[in-house]
């Protein structure tokens, strides 16, 4: 297995690892063992992380400040050969790390020092730390585009009063706009979720080396100082057990259970718009640009980009599980199996990613259709509740009231006419409480206005909310 070999400085031919080995790994060995396939994404990261170290190798007095300046040019040059496509990824090589050491050592020959105090335990762990603080900022600037996007359709849609539904059974008259916040709501704790993650990520762990550090004088501070893990006042944030720190995988877990958790938000989301541009509903147009046709019903429009993101939410899950089966019965400290973590994450973020940018893309394009929904909530019995708080108001108890109402709904049913035209002379004598004014509890905007309180759906309190939002 000639190809496992790199040339070293002094033009001897040799694996990283092989000194100890007389023969190289079998074809299937190296098939099932590299991860460059899938870490190469990992290259800047892996590349920053390599100049810090050289940075503080020099620092210590371990490289020479000429041999820290070579390592970082020749670094900086793979990086623009990564970035330009131009780098050529050596699957014999293994993995992200190999491939760009063994590549600089061709070129550098302090290379060679570069791993000193270093395992690509520590490293790729690093290199994760480093990713996902990358990851968790871009997640955050997707999230609050589809929050502003979901604020802007509120805000359109303030005065489109429709069901909302418990059971999927209509319940009570809502504003569109209040069901749609409850969506901006759940993507805020989103965001505070994805920024607890960041925190956890933003610890160093460069310096535990294979799983108990180094003889040698290194600089962790230093090392985390240069690649930013440092605290709100610039204080370095290091990892307190080398045992841990090569082992540990929560970060891993807590980034994938949060993507997971939006996963659950969208394909909610996703659901409500199914539903809601359905015939049957009919509250909302779907842009055109983020539905299919069918190939044979002419007059199909279907909601494909929910439907799939619904679908993706269930990857998201199985990712998350993934990571949690995998961890779970590893005996401390580094076992290979945990080369299997990243697909999973780099999955959820993709997957993530794609689902939020479509879900702000698509809903700056859906309309509302105030017929449908005025006809929709038109039906009085959505008031039923508003005639117990009338009673209520008179002083009935509610126990009462509510069995009283439970009459009016029997009369309507048995005289097949809406509540609020039941003729007052039947309606009377069900209860004294009941005056000729109680049909006027039948009007939508006095019901939604009547509910002003913190978290209702009163016309102010989603105004005040819709403000809130923006000026954030
Ligand atoms: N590619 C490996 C991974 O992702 C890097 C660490 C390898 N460590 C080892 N002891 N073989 O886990």
């Amino acid at each position: 297995m000639e190809n496992v070999y790199a040339i070293m400085a002094n033009g001897q031919k040799q694996a990283t690892w092989g000194g100890r080995f007389s023969e190289g790994p079998a074809e299937l060995m190296l098939h099932i063992g590299e991860s460059v396939s899938f870490d190469q994404r990992l290259a800047s990261f892996d590349i920053q992380g390599s100049q810090a170290q050289a940075a503080m190798l020099a620092h210590v007095g371990i490289l020479t400040v000429e041999e820290r300046d070579a390592i970082h040019a020749g670094l900086d040059a793979i990086l623009a050969e990564v970035e330009a496509g131009q780098f050529e990824w050596d699957q014999a090589l293994e993995d992200v790390h190999m491939n760009i050491e063994q590549t600089l050592t061709q070129r550098v020959p302090a290379a060679a020092k570069l791993h000193t105090a270093r395992s690509r335990n520590d490293q790729v762990a690093t290199d994760m730390r480093l990713w996902f603080k990358d990851a968790c900022l871009q997640l955050d600037a997707s999230l609050v585009a589809v929050i502003a996007a979901m604020v802007d359709l509120a805000d359109r849609t303030q005065a489109v009063i429709i069901p909302g539904y418990t059971h999927l059974q209509r319940a009570q008259p809502v504003s569109m706009a209040h069901h749609l916040l409850a969506y901006v709501e759940m993507l805020d704790r989103d965001r505070k979720r994805i920024s607890e993650v960041l925190d956890e990520a933003n610890v160093c762990p460069l310096g535990s080396g294979a799983i108990a550090g180094t003889t040698l004088p290194i600089d962790r501070e230093f090392v985390a100082q240069e690649l930013g893990f440092v605290d709100a006042e610039g204080n370095p944030r290091v990892t307190q057990n080398s045992m841990d720190a090569v082992s540990d995988r929560d970060t891993f877990i807590s980034f994938a259970s949060a993507c997971a958790t939006i996963g659950v938000h969208l394909s909610r989301l996703s659901e409500d718009f199914i539903l809601w541009s359905s015939a049957e509903f009919g509250f909302v147009r779907l842009p055109d640009a983020f539905t299919t046709g069918s190939s044979l019903m002419p007059q199909k429009k279907n909601p494909d980009a929910f439907e799939l993101i619904r679908g993706k939410s269930a990857r998201l899950s199985g990712n998350l599980q993934m990571l949690l089966t995998m961890v779970k019965g590893l005996p401390l400290t580094y076992n290979r199996d945990l080369q299997e973590d990243k697909p999973p994450v780099f999955d959820s973020f993709d997957q993530t990613q794609l689902m939020l940018d479509c879900v702000a893309a698509c809903l700056s394009g859906v309309e509302a259709d105030l017929a449908r929904c005025a006809e929709a909530v038109a039906d009085p019995a959505l008031l039923a509740t508003d005639v117990v708080d009338y009673l209520v108001e008179r002083n009935v108890p509610f126990r009462e009231a509510h069995h009283v109402v439970g009459a009016l709904v029997g009369l309507s049913e048995k005289l097949d006419m809406p509540l609020n035209a039941l003729p007052y002379d039947q309606v009377a004598p069900i209860h004294p409480q009941l005056g000729e004014d109680w049909t006027m509890v039948f009007d939508l905007q006095r019901a939604l206005e009547a509910r002003e309180r913190t978290g209702m759906p009163g016309p102010k309190q989603v105004a005040a909310r819709i403000a809130h939002w923006r000026a954030q």
